[in-house]
């Protein structure tokens, strides 16, 4: 029997694009690689998976509802309506700010540059940690330049989630590639993998999500 069968998963992916005018936006690098070979590990280990994609060029998974969405605060929307949910993976590159305002017309250049106000975007993974219906595994991504693992702790206990998975992307490591070094953090270990495929890591984090939620029954 396939052992997340019955099981429900979360999985967001890509980026987000934030408008500034009808032709530019504010967005983050990430192909989705890693957030779809997630969902599509899930579903091969039974998981019923509603994954919530950010623009990215690579196809929806077979078996899997693809919510396609692209701004922050869409893939939130998105994301609180497929709840509840027993897991939730945040994989996406959510662009943590957006335009205050977003201009109807294209801006035009006018001697000097024009100032963008930003303001701040939802926390997916944080809202979901602390949402009612909180699932009750929660698992985010940590893209760190440095100090990784100090950072990566901070980041699990100020989100509230259960699990991060720490990338080291200084130099641009780890952006459109088929291979990651990474660390699982949870509240009690670090655990190093060795560099392996997204696919690799995808399965690999199933196996742990199976073992967790095989503990709790
Ligand atoms: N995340 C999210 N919503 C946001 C920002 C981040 O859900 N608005 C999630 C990401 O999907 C990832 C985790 O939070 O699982 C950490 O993302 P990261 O970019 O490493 O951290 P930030 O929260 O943006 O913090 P900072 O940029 O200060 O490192």
């Amino acid at each position: 029997m396939k052992p997340l069968k019955g099981v429900t998963a979360l999985v967001t992916s890509g980026p987000t694009y934030e408008p500034i005018d009808p032709v530019r936006f504010l967005g983050n690098r990430s192909s989705g690689k890693q957030g779809h070979a997630i969902a599509e590990a899930l579903r091969d280990a039974g998981a019923r998976v509603t994954l919530v994609a950010g623009p990215v060029a690579i196809a929806d998974p077979q078996g899997v509802a693809v919510q396609h969405v692209t701004t922050a605060r869409e893939m939130l929307a998105a994301c609180e309506a497929a709840l509840p949910v027993d897991v939730a993976i945040c994989a996406a590159a959510v662009s943590d700010w957006r335009a205050r305002r977003v201009s109807k017309q294209k801006i035009k250049k006018q001697g000097k540059p024009p100032v963008l106000e930003l303001v701040e975007n939802p926390d997916i993974l944080r809202t979901l940690s602390r949402s009612k219906s909180r699932p009750s595994l929660v698992i985010g991504f940590a893209a760190e330049t440095g100090s990784l693992l100090k950072n990566a702790r901070a980041k699990r206990k100020a989100k509230g989630c259960d699990w991060i998975v720490a990338n080291d992307v200084s130099g641009g490591k780890g952006f459109d590639a088929e291979d990651n070094a990474v660390t699982l953090i949870t509240a009690h270990s670090a655990e190093p993998w060795p560099r392996m495929s997204k696919q690799h890591i995808a399965r690999t984090l199933t196996t742990h999500i199976t073992h967790h939620l095989k503990e709790r029954v």
